[in-house]
Formats: structure tokens, sequence, C-alpha cells
């Protein structure tokens, strides 16, 4: 369905942030793209969503392509009305505005009976956004703008969400009702994901295929059985680093230092 063929990008022109990143999203396919910090994640869901210009940033050289089709300079609206939607990191939701006239703006590709029976879907999947559809968004708790955020991109009927860290400083719980609610949307509506965390034990656990990028670079890719057998895969995105060892070490410096210390 989606692919980037051997993009690069540069932000002020000078910047390289992305280099020579391919990567294919199947049709109805959740698929992971992990890296640490930095890594050029956001920069590839920009790429994707054609944001990237409100940044400076540009694809200098490779092409994303849908359906076959180079997407090319196409604006945000348009991208978005070919059914590809992102859920921006931080959530960026408008903060002075209600839960629902959030859901509201997202439906902006819609008439307005199809805005209502698209909020009333949303609410269904999240039913805390619907507790609070009436509350001021800027005053929720993380998780809860977080299913607002998705609920609003889910409002444009989007063939493919990417979703940007959406775990990102939430806890456990309510980051799995989120991600039940997506693999829901995915295994039910058919929705394909494309998932950029740096929690890589979570979105290897709903995933099927995953990307690893570090310095704007793809390292390694395959399918998540064949990452979470990896060993650097294992050593640094799943802190397992040879069973049990570097635990240990950690523990013994963890000691050391608070003898040091008292
Ligand atoms: N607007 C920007 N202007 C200049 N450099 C940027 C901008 N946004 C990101 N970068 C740089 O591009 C690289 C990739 O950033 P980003 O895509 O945000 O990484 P990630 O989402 O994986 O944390 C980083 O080195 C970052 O400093
Ligand atoms: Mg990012």
């Amino acid at each position: 369905m989606l692919e980037l063929r051997n993009v690069q990008v540069l932000y002020d022109r000078a910047i390289e942030a992305v280099r020579d990143v391919s990567l294919s999203v199947p049709e109805g396919q959740m698929i992971a793209l992990l890296g640490s910090n930095g890594a050029g994640k956001s920069t590839i869901l920009k790429a994707i969503s054609g944001v990237l210009y409100q940044e400076d940033g540009e694809i200098v050289s490779g092409s994303v392509v849908l359906d076959g089709a180079p997407l090319g300079s196409r604006s945000p609206a348009d991208i978005v009305r070919r059914g590809l939607i992102q859920v921006p990191e931080g959530r960026a939701l408008f903060a002075p505005l209600t839960v629902e006239e959030n859901l509201l703006m997202g439906g902006f590709t819609r008439n307005r009976a199809e805005a209502r029976d698209d909020i009333e879907r949303v609410y269904a999947l999240f039913p805390r956004v619907k507790e609070r559809r009436h509350q001021i968004a800027g005053y929720l708790s993380g998780g809860e703008q977080q299913m607002v955020a998705i609920g609003r991109a889910l409002m444009a009927r989007p063939r493919m969400i990417m979703l940007d860290e959406p775990s990102l400083g939430l806890a456990p719980q309510i980051v799995d009702a989120i991600f039940d609610a997506i693999v829901d949307l995915n295994r039910s509506a058919g929705l394909t994901v494309l998932l950029v965390e740096q929690n890589a034990q979570l979105a290897l656990d709903v995933t099927s295929y995953g990307y690893i990028i570090e310095n704007g670079r793809i390292v390694l890719d395959g399918p998540v059985e064949a990452l979470r057998a990896n060993n650097d895969v294992q050593e640094f995105y799943l802190g397992m680093a040879g069973g049990e060892r570097r635990s240990m070490r950690d523990v013994k410096h963890y000691k050391r230092r608070k003898r040091w210390l008292s």
C-alpha cells in the first residue's frame, strides 16, 4: 500500500535527518518503526504526511509511493483525503477546544452527517472519551489526550494510521487500552498501521514486521519473531543483554555508587 523508496530528508537544506530509507507498509498490516531519540522516526512520518515544509524540511531524493503512485508534492490535506493520517508526537490537540470539537475538526474531509456517525464510533472505541466529550481537551490526562488524538485521526476514515510514540509518558494500563483499540481497528476494520515507538517491547507485541532506524538509516528489518531473536535487538532495544549479566552488572554498579555516596 505505502512504500518509501530511498528517501533522503534534509532540514534547512543542510541537516540530513534521514538517508536512503526504504520501507514498505502492506495493506492491512501493522508495521513497527523502532529507534531511539533523534533516529529519524518522526521525520519519516512527516515525510509521508507531507508536512516537512512546515519545519523547513524537504525530501531531496527518493519517493513516497501510495498504491504504486508517487505522492510527489501533494498537500497534507490531499494526503489525508487519500487515506493516510498521522497522529503526531505529543498528540497536538486543540487545547482550548472541547473533546468533541477536537473530534469534529478531524472530520473536516467528511460531511456533517458522516461526522456524527463517526463520532459515535470513536465513543464506542474509547468510552472514556465519551465521558469527557464536553471537557476542554487541554485539561485531560495524557492518556485521554492520546485517545482523543487517535479518535480525531479516525474521523477522517483513514486507510492507514501512523502513530508517533503513542505510549510516551503514559501509565501501562492506559497504554494497554490504547493498544487494544488499535489492534481491534486493525483486525476488525482492516486499518493499516505504521507504529513508531521507542518502546520496542510494546511495539513488537502488536506488529508483524519491524524496521529499526539508527542515525537516519534503517539498520535492520524483519518479521517480529526474527527481530526478537536478534542479539543486538535484545541488547539495545529489549534491554536483555545476554540474559541476566547486564542487569547483574548494573546492580553491582548501583551498589558501588551507593557506597561511594554514603
Ligand atoms: N525541524 C528540524 N530542524 C532541524 N533538524 C531537525 C528538525 N527536526 C528534527 N531534526 C533532526 O533530525 C534528526 C531526526 O529527528 P526526528 O525525526 O525527530 O527523530 P525521532 O523522531 O526518531 O526522535 C535529529 O537529529 C533531529 O535533531
Ligand atoms: Mg520523534
